[in-house]
């Protein structure tokens, strides 16, 4: 079975036919997902997902993109919607410099901090995004040494995949591996431990090849997983049977 550890079902982009494309997963031999949120909206949206369907688990968050009025009253709803049941983490928290309209830098890293200490207050493992802040995600994720998190499509150096590898941290990866121009990205795998490895789609973003411009759904994690057993010389189901176990003990489902 497969796990796509990072999805988003609450996109508007799975309005028309959400129930159907979560329904069918087992049958597509996806056997658990989970759901980030990146608002309070969407983190409400991510739990209901996650009461209704067995092989669905949320996690709960403000996205960079997203924290610009962020206040002492969303924390309040996030810490009382971190502690059901099928919450298994913070996020997606982090930062992301890309988008010039973004919230400022400073505000992002103190949003940041916030959701680090939920975690750490709450003992669960945080989901990052990082997107051209590598140095200050970084920095960041270092100042609290008891949480344990994955960097979600990861997208830095190898010089700093191997510093959060000894940092005990897992790296994620999913569709963007399979894209022409991924040319980092195998050099990173190459030297990550499969054990510390999870898969992911990212959906309804970032579709893998030969289906890329599609909405993207967990039915296609297997694209990933073959390109990550391609490279590190592994077939796809020992890829996929470890992942998916790497999944279970990080988010702690058993
Ligand atoms: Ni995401």
């Amino acid at each position: 079975m497969l796990f796509d550890t990072h999805a988003h079902y609450d996109d508007e982009a799975f309005d028309a036919d959400r129930e159907a494309v979560l329904a069918a997963m087992p049958e597509k031999n996806v056997g658990l997902i989970v759901n980030p949120g990146c608002t309070v909206e969407t983190s409400r949206q991510a739990v209901a997902l996650a009461e209704r369907f067995d092989h669905v688990y949320a996690a709960v968050g403000i996205h960079p993109e997203n924290c610009g009025d962020f206040t002492d009253a969303d924390m309040d709803i996030l810490r009382t919607l971190a502690q059901h049941d099928k919450v298994v983490a913070i996020g997606e928290i982090g930062l992301d410099y890309y988008w010039e309209e973004n919230p400022g830098r400073a505000w992002q890293q103190h949003v940041l901090r916030a959701q680090m200490a939920l975690a750490e207050e709450l003992g669960l493992p945080v989901i990052i995004h990082d997107r051209e802040a590598h140095a200050d995600t970084l920095a960041i994720v270092r100042e609290f040494s008891q949480v344990k998190g994955v960097f979600h499509c990861y997208s830095g150096s190898v010089e700093d995949a191997r510093t959060l590898l000894k940092m005990g941290w897992m790296l994620s990866f999913n569709g963007a591996v399979t894209f022409k121009n991924a040319r980092k990205a195998p050099e990173v795998i190459a030297a990550t431990p499969i054990e510390r490895m999870m898969i992911e789609t990212d959906s309804p973003y970032l579709t893998p090849v030969p289906y890329r411009g599609r909405r993207n759904d967990s039915g296609y994690v297997h694209l990933v997983a073959e390109k990550i057993a391609e490279i590190k010389h592994m077939t796809p189901q020992e890829v996929e049977q470890i992942t998916f176990e790497n999944g279970k003990r990080f988010f702690g489902i058993v």
